[in-house]
């Protein structure tokens, strides 16, 4: 019989796979992509982007992990043996690995505004100043704090050293365990954060432009970039989706699975937006971009000391960001572990100890490349900027291709009905919508998404 991990509860498996899910690419990606994409009219797309296509191709995944019950470039070897559809797999742990590289660099960012919020360095010089003086001095903190040739490199080990011991302690005791806290805690804050910023005055202004839905602004290019957010959003194309259902028992089910994923990724994007823009329009700030690292590390510091307890709600945001960060990197460093795992029959301390510390050096690359690697490039682009774009336009997108089109049309006939049924023992009516968007619609879109990034 097989000796596979799996996880402990049903709790623990939705909180790991929406952890991975919840990351920066809702609380940081997801207002900027709002707000030049037209507020709302984004909003709207990104649920229907999500409902539609993220769904299904989320099911794709799973169903090819928990079907084989083996690492993401081992369910194609299960399903398709002597065949090359493993190289969709191994693009995915490619992906996951070069992904993986650089956020943690940000996701070391991440702890290091949490550890200057607490120590109050953040807010020094702050007392009394306005706003450009502000926007001036968190500007230079930015500076110091991400692109030093020190400190971010520190974060980053720091968190590679974190990493290291979460994963050590394989999937219940690590992943699930870390989960089962961290989720609960996140939207305990987001919760907080959403009644604090809907209490600001004029926040119904906020409210309205990002509500409030304008379809004058939707055109090819939002559809586009919304379908973009949801994919990286929902965490496809990196294989997490693939690796984790390998853990969950045969008796899970997968749509419900599914569901429950994408409405806790929504849910997320939606009260960070409710914490965002009710805040920008209050004071005033919402002609500033909305650019991730500027929206994260200077304008919403800027609203932070203009409240009262100041320290308090940066630390809180701070904790908020570095769950969302944590839970995703675990989640996307267990790709890379379970396939040699897996593949090379490795223990689980040899497999994580064997992915994670190259990185020290490889995300060290990325950390300098803010600092005194910036003049090195890569077509055009630092190592950070190269293999951000790298992933996300290329292999990202290619991943998810070949998913749908492998599990459309190559993977063995009712792979998906029959895990979408366990095996005949559920009702799945909704199994022949999901495998006609799998074969048909989400190739197509994909195939767009892809033209688009090179137009
Ligand atoms: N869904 C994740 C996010 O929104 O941040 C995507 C992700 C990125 C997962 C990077 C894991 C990761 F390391």
């Amino acid at each position: 019989m097989s000796t596979k991990s799996e996880f402990a509860s049903k709790f623990g498996l939705v909180a790991a796979t929406v952890g991975s899910a919840v990351g920066l690419g809702n609380v940081w990606r997801f207002p900027a992509e709002a707000q030049s994409n037209g507020g709302s009219a984004f909003l709207l797309l990104y649920i229907l982007c999500v409902l539609f296509l993220g769904i299904p191709v989320m099911l794709a995944e799973f169903s090819l992990g928990r079907g084989s019950k083996s690492d993401a470039i081992g369910s194609f070897l299960h399903f398709s043996p002597g065949k090359k559809w493993w190289i969709v797999g191994a693009l995915s742990v490619l992906a996951s690995y070069l992904i993986m590289s650089y956020y943690m660099v940000v996701a070391g960012w991440t702890l290091e505004y949490l550890v200057e919020s607490i120590g109050g360095g953040l807010y020094e010089g702050t007392a009394g100043i306005g706003h450009e003086e502000l926007r001036g001095v968190f500007s230079a903190k930015m500076d110091e704090y991400i692109s030093s040739p020190v400190r971010p490199v520190i974060y980053t080990l720091l968190l590679i050293a974190i990493n290291i011991g979460i994963l050590l302690g394989g999937v219940q005791k690590g992943i699930e365990r870390l989960s089962n806290v961290m989720m609960p805690l996140l939207f305990v804050i987001l919760a907080v954060m959403c009644v604090v910023s809907l209490m600001l005055p004029n926040a119904g202004e906020g409210v309205k432009y990002f509500l409030a839905p304008d379809f004058s602004k939707i055109n090819a290019s939002t559809v586009i970039n919304a379908l973009g957010q949801a994919f990286f959003s929902l965490s496809l194309g990196m294989g997490i989706l693939i690796t984790f259902a390998s853990y969950y028992p045969r008796d899970t089910r997968l749509t419900r699975t599914s569901v429950t994923v994408a409405m806790a990724s929504l849910l997320v994007a939606v009260m960070v937006g409710l914490i965002i823009f009710p805040a920008i329009k209050s004071f005033g700030l919402d002609n500033e971009p909305l650019e991730g690292a500027t929206l994260v590390f200077v304008t919403l510091p800027e609203i932070f000391v203009r409240l009262p307890l100041a320290q308090l709600w940066s630390a809180l945001f701070f904790i908020l960001l570095f769950v969302a960060a944590l839970t995703s990197s675990v989640s996307i460093a267990e790709v890379s572990i379970a396939t040699v795992q897996d593949r090379l029959k490795w223990s689980r301390r040899t497999a994580t100890l064997a992915m994670l510390l190259p990185l020290t050096v490889i995300s060290t690359l990325c950390a300098l490349s803010f600092s005194d690697l910036s003049s090195v490039k890569i077509f055009g682009l630092t190592i950070f900027d190269f293999l951000d774009r790298f992933t996300t336009d290329i292999l990202l997108p290619l991943v998810s291709l070949g998913v749908c089109i492998y599990v459309g049309w190559f993977a063995p006939r009712n792979l998906l009905r029959d895990q979408l049924t366990n095996e005949g023992t559920l009702h799945s009516p909704m199994s022949r919508v999901f495998l006609l968007i799998i074969r048909y619609i989400a190739p197509l879109l994909i195939a767009m998404i892809f033209i688009n990034n090179y137009l």
